[in-house]
């Protein structure tokens, strides 16, 4: 498998296929054993964050694939994301993240969600005192820091709406070169689709596959019949049909023949 890049609105490229490190399951090794068969696959682009704990997992897989000559750092996009309870200072979150993965840079930073939320809370579903007033200008200006100190290439958003994203180009300095949302059959974002297009920002889905077995997902998308009919009439997976063009960032692989 060789991904495809897409050019960012600020020059930098991405490669279109993406590989997902959350699981709310594996330990450190599976992660790390994961990775190396994705990049044996040709999979080039690594999507962790703070929160998902996998950030020193995938450093220390590719840092392993760069010291046997496998990859150069340039040949890999590595995109972390901002949690809530840091959004009050981007650039320690960022060094910190950098720290974890053992890298001097990261592709592609992204505001994980656009909601801010006090240091100590209850993950993944945050209580109603949990939450803080979200201060997007302020959050921008340390995520532009980011890419003016050179700790990241690009900035992004995640899970950002058709408001959020008109809010944010109102002064942004640095306009978002993604959004990263859940997208796939069943939830197709066609109107944030549309408005991202015109604003130049690449749009990045997750749970691609719905997101089965995982707490906000379903198997909506594996089970459903039409899908289903084209996977049999191709002798392929429900997994395997997809739409070229459409931006993927899986853990499809977790299925993948050993
Ligand atoms: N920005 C955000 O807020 C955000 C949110 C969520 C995810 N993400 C990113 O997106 C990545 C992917 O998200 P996701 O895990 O929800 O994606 P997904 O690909 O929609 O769902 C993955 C799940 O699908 C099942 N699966 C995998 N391969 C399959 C196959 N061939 N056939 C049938 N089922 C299969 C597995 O469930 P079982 O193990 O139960 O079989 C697996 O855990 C994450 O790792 C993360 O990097 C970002």
């Amino acid at each position: 498998m060789r991904s495809n890049k897409v050019r960012l609105n600020n020059g930098c490229t991405i490669p279109v296929i993406g590989f997902g490190t959350y699981s709310a399951e594996n330990d450190r090794e599976t992660t790390e054993q994961a990775i190396h068969m994705a990049l044996e696959m040709g999979y080039r682009h690594f999507d962790t964050a703070k929160i998902y704990g996998s950030e020193p997992a995938v450093g220390n897989a590719l840092q392993e694939a760069i010291h046997v000559g496998m990859i150069q750092r340039e040949d890999v996009f590595v995109t972390s994301k901002l949690w809530g309870s840091d959004h009050h200072d981007p650039v320690s979150a960022l060094k910190q993240s950098l720290k974890n993965l053992g890298m001097e840079y990261i592709d592609l930073y992204l505001v994980h969600w656009p909601v801010s939320l006090k240091s100590r809370v209850t993950y993944p579903v945050p209580q109603e005192d949990d939450f803080e007033h979200f201060d997007l200008e302020q959050v921008w200006c340390g995520m532009e820091k980011c890419v003016e100190m050179g700790l990241c290439r690009s900035i992004g958003v995640s899970n950002f709406s058709c408001k959020k994203i008109e809010q944010l180009l109102d002064f942004a300095c640095i306009p978002p070169a993604v959004n990263q949302v859940e997208m796939h059959p069943m939830w197709r974002q066609r109107k944030l689709r549309k408005l991202c297009g015109d604003y130049g920002i690449h749009i990045s889905a997750y749970s691609p596959l719905g997101g089965p077995g995982n707490l906000w997902g379903s198997t909506a998308v594996v089970n459903n019949p039409l899908i289903q009919s084209i996977a049999l009439k191709h002798k392929a997976t429900p997994a395997q049909v997809r739409k070229n063009k459409i931006h993927l960032n899986s853990n499809a692989l977790s299925k993948a023949p050993s």
